[in-house]
């Protein structure tokens, strides 16, 4: 049989003629030249399709046994946990999922960060990441209505009446997304529609076009150099290595761990404390009794602090908008040419740190009851967390920065039977040194 242009025969030749199975397997796995040298910050992209797929699957499983209705919601929940076969293991798989979802995902970003990941040529990919973000968000707000539980509901309340500091249509639009006076049935309904059928397909959509972006560009390392500077005569970066096998095998490595600790907690710990599911929510919701302390769900805290911050609602709801918003921005804000925290100044190492401790204590004190202490801490917090992104086009303009390496390369390489081959060898040497020991 004659092989086609992807010099393939058999069955998947026959397909490669009609389909570019064999150039869609090259072009993102076989012949994606990837760096050499990422560390395990770079496994969070990988686990964030994990936890993508199971709450895909696990969700398709779930819906197939709850009620979108406000009758019946609540029961159905606790008829999953009860008397379908399995279905308390797919349910906390599912709502541990939601808690794994945004770890791994704010993992994923703060490497953005260390990493300068954001920076050109990657804007997209970072632009992309955040709608992402803001679809992961939407999902799980709408997803949190489903139980039916008094935190479902009163957290709804509180959130949809947020758009009502909206000067002119605020009423009008609190009514027009709730489609009734208060959270009820209806509400319940389209919230359900849009968490199974509307967002899933966005973030779907979007991871895949997040993946398209970065093989375009190729990936960043922990030096913050561009591996395709340096290519070979068929433009195959020197220092790059195929992405299969090389970090299929590595990434299932890392997948493995986050599973046994991911199964850990689904088994021994799955409502985290009252984080991954609070405890009001076991109370079937009652429009008649608001709870005594009403929080987002963990997550979400951070944001719901600078909110509680700032006492006109307006503004608040702006700051909070803000806080979010600003990360579209941080290609253009950070000024400096460096990417890898490695070779940055200590300026950025300082607000970079500041940066995450804020979002730490602010995401604490979104989750306690508000008193004046914690209202004083939210504020100087806040004050941090704004002067991070506000203050950065001046901060990072003349940061002072250590030189960055031109290829990379390994402190110390050792290979057998050819020695040691001392700092700063660009990895295709070390390649090269080991293909003639052997
Ligand atoms: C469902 C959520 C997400 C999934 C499944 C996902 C998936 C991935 C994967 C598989 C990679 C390549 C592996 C890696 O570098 O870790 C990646 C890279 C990247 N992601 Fe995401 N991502 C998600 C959300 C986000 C978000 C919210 C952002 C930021 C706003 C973001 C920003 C980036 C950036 C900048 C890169 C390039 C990293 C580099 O080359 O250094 N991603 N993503």
């Amino acid at each position: 049989m004659m092989a086609n242009t992807q010099g393939t025969t058999g069955l998947r030749g026959w397909i490669d003629e009609r389909f570019p199975l064999t150039q869609l397997w090259r072009e993102h796995l076989g012949e994606y030249f990837a760096p050499p040298n990422f560390n395990f910050m770079f496994i969070f992209g990988v686990l964030s399709l994990v936890v993508l797929v199971n709450q895909l699957v696990t969700g398709l499983w779930l819906t197939m046994n709850y009620k979108p209705s406000a009758a019946e919601a609540f029961a159905s929940v606790e008829y999953i946990m009860r008397d379908v076969d399995w279905g308390w293991l797919i349910r906390y798989m599912h709502s541990t999922g939601a808690s794994a979802f945004f770890i791994v995902v704010y993992l994923h970003m703060f490497r953005g960060l260390m990493y300068g990941s954001y920076k050109k040529p990657r804007e997209l990919v970072w632009l992309i990441g955040m709608l992402i973000f803001l679809s992961l968000m939407a999902e799980s707000f709408f997803g949190y209505l489903l139980p039916w539980g008094q935190m479902s509901y009163w957290g709804a309340q509180v959130i949809i009446s947020l758009f009502g500091a909206i000067p002119g249509i605020g009423d009008d639009l609190t009514l027009w997304i709730r489609g009734d006076y208060v959270v009820s049935d209806v509400t319940l309904n389209r919230f359900f529609a849009l968490h199974v059928v509307a967002i899933p397909i966005a973030l779907l959509g979007l991871v895949v076009a997040h993946v398209i972006a970065l093989h375009h560009v190729g990936s960043n390392n922990p030096e913050g150099i561009e591996i395709k500077k340096y290519v070979d005569e068929h433009g195959k970066p020197l220092d790059g290595i195929p992405f299969h096998p090389y970090y299929t095998v590595k990434d299932l490595v890392g997948i493995v761990i986050f599973l046994f600790i991911f199964a850990f907690v689904v088994f021994y710990w799955p409502d985290g404390g009252g984080y991954f599911l609070e405890h009001p929510n076991f109370e079937p919701a009652n429009p008649l009794k608001t709870p005594e302390h009403i929080a987002p769900v963990w997550y979400f805290t951070p944001y719901y602090a600078i909110l509680r911050a700032i006492p006109d609602k307006l503004t608040g709801v702006i700051a909070m908008g803000l806080s979010i918003v600003l990360l579209f921005f941080l290609p253009w804000l950070d000024r400096c040419p460096v990417k890898s925290i490695r070779y940055r100044g200590v300026t950025w190492k300082i607000a970079l740190m500041l940066f995450a401790i804020s979002f730490v204590v602010l995401g604490y004190v979104g989750a306690k009851p508000p008193n004046d202490t914690l209202t004083f801490i939210a504020r100087c917090f806040g004050i941090i967390y704004f002067a991070f992104f506000l203050g950065m086009p001046f901060y990072t303009r003349n940061e002072k920065t250590k030189p960055v390496p031109e290829r990379v390369s390994f402190q110390t390489v050792t290979v057998q039977g050819a020695g040691e081959a001392k700092s700063a060898v660009p990895f295709g040497e070390v390649d090269k040194a080991r293909m003639s020991a052997q």
